[in-house]
């Protein structure tokens, strides 16, 4: 028959193209799974120990803010951003760090002397000092605490940014 020839080549022609057409396929979906992994972006980093200062520096019983800068991976560009912690010492025992970004919307909360108070600025949410529970307003839950420590006398916190709006904490 003289349709035989022709047989094989479409053959071998539809078998090149469908190897052709898995390599393609292979390399789409393994290039973002391998890009992800050795990307910067695509690594959890671990939340930083920013220095607040040294421990004299903050009185017991007036809450001080600390504001700060942050760098974190952005694709393959850093990008430094300003956050703020408010700290608070109770006693001379006992001290908070809390983020300052309103649960609610992320709104830098004020201190109100008082009532022993932060205040959101932006829908009136406020929240007690001794515990950053929420006294009045929308904010869905209480102000995220931050881990700290003391390197001598100097004050630290560990610095985490927490999804807002939620009642659950989650870290960024
Ligand atoms: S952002 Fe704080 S109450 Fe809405």
């Amino acid at each position: 028959m003289t349709s035989e020839p022709n047989d094989i080549t479409r053959r071998a022609l539809l078998s090149r193209v469908a190897v052709a057409l898995g390599a393609f396929l292979s390399a789409a979906l393994g290039i973002p799974v391998i890009g992800a992994a050795i990307s910067p972006a695509g690594r959890r980093e671990e939340a930083p120990w920013i220095t607040l200062g040294p421990l004299s520096g903050f009185a017991i019983g007036e809450p001080r803010m600390v504001q700060f800068g942050i760098s974190r991976p952005d694709g393959y560009l850093t990008t430094n951003s300003p956050r703020s912690v408010w700290v608070y010492r109770p006693d001379a025992n006992n001290l908070l760090v809390y983020n300052a970004r309103c649960t609610h919307l992320g709104c830098l909360v004020n201190y109100r002397s008082e009532s022993a108070s932060f205040l959101s600025p932006c829908h009136g949410g406020v929240f007690a000092a001794s515990d950053g529970h929420v006294v009045d307003g929308p904010p869905p839950r209480p102000l995220d605490r931050l881990d700290h420590r003391m390197d001598g006398e100097v004050l630290q916190v560990q610095y985490r940014d927490f999804l807002v709006g939620v009642p659950n904490q989650v870290a960024l």
